[in-house]
């Protein structure tokens, strides 16, 4: 008798003191498994009398039952102990600063700054993106955009040509981002409205000029898009882009095989204290070429220009970002010093927005 109650103190006792769970399934097994000391205890009824058997049997079940119960509380508490203890170690202080490192440290290069602040103007006008590829056809570079053959034009752009393939065309890197004009056209039902960012390349190299740079085309079709349309289009344009109340444009006759009539636009401007600002001053800054797309255009990308009109311009956005945010050398864009990208580049979680600035 007394040795089955000092059992079942024994066992309560090492329940208590388990100090986590690996230790309180060992006494589990000790006392509940097949060859623990209360499972013995049970097995030997078998060789008492009936009598001995009832009582010692209720006897030995309390004490199961006791171990049991004693077992599942145990664990319980355990389980909440390691749960608080992990609570604790791995508390976040949601209202500290963020650090100064990670996300903070990287910067978004001016150029896609720009391109992302272009596209979410030109979204808010309805206009999608159109891309292309930056290895062109001789044919979707100037043929189609109505560069006669063997015109200067064509050598104007100093174009990197590629050796001629078996047919004996000769495949280039764009020289402009016109030929997703060329693109669109073909593969869209006007009305058209889109922009095409990307890079375009021409054998130059100054301190405006990189053999490598970015331009960022427009274009739009319908049936009776006219040139009122382009201005006003360019203006808001311009408008948010350098984020002044209003812009004053001038437009000069120009040339590009594409567009007639053709046109260069300028922006007013003040130069006052070697510093360029928009919207005040009488001088003048040229910024992109435009004009009305011309007919052999649209013929050439299977458009009838007895039923469709419209025009397109191209801005070089390397050259914007150089105006909206004072970089003097263009060169500089590409030689990839980080001490430059973290002097001019852009927060990564500062997203262009129109309501919330282009800029901020
Ligand atoms: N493709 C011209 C260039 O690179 C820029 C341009 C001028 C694009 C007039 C146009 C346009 O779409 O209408 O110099």
């Amino acid at each position: 008798m007394t040795d089955i109650s000092a059992l079942e103190t024994n066992i309560l006792a090492d329940i208590a003191a388990a100090s986590d769970e690996a230790a309180l399934e060992a006494v589990r097994v000790a006392a509940l498994g097949k060859k623990g000391s209360v499972s013995a205890l049970l097995s030997g009824l078998g060789k008492m009398s009936p009598e001995a058997r009832k009582t010692e049997g209720a006897r030995i079940n309390l004490v199961k039952e006791a171990v049991a119960g004693a077992l599942a509380e145990r664990r319980a508490a355990l389980k909440e102990a390691a749960l608080e203890a992990r609570l604790a170690s791995e508390t976040v202080d949601v209202t500290l600063p963020l650090r100064a490192q990670g996300a903070a440290a990287g910067r978004v290069h001016p150029v896609s700054q720009v391109t992302d602040e272009l596209a979410e103007i030109f979204a808010d006008m309805g206009f999608s993106i159109a891309e292309g590829p930056d290895i062109e056809s001789d044919d979707y570079n100037f043929t189609r955009l109505n560069f006669p053959p063997d015109h200067p034009a064509r050598e104007m752009h100093d174009t990197f040509f590629f050796e001629p393939g078996p047919d004996g065309t000769r495949r280039l890197l764009r020289t402009h981002t016109s030929p997703v004009q060329v693109r669109t056209m073909l593969t869209q039902t006007p009305p058209i409205r889109v922009i095409c960012p990307g890079r375009t390349y021409r054998c130059d190299s100054d301190q405006t000029h990189t053999p490598m740079f970015h331009q960022v085309e427009g274009l739009v079709i319908d049936r009776s898009s006219n040139l009122g349309h382009l201005k006003w289009i360019l203006e808001e344009f311009l408008k948010a882009f350098f984020e002044t109340k209003s812009v004053k444009l001038r437009f000069r006759p120009s040339y590009f095989p594409f567009t007639e009539p053709s046109m260069e636009v300028d922006v007013q401007c003040s130069r006052a204290g070697g510093e360029i600002r928009f919207g005040e001053g009488d001088d003048w800054l040229e910024i992109l070429g435009c004009g009305m797309v011309h007919p052999n255009v649209l013929k050439n990308c299977g458009l009838d220009p007895q039923t469709y009109q419209g025009f397109a311009w191209g801005v070089g956005i390397d050259r914007l970002a150089m105006l909206k945010y004072g970089m003097a050398d263009l060169r500089a864009f590409f030689e990839a010093d980080v001490r430059w990208l973290k002097h001019y580049g852009f927060r990564p979680l500062d997203f262009p927005s129109l309501a919330a600035g282009l800029s901020a």
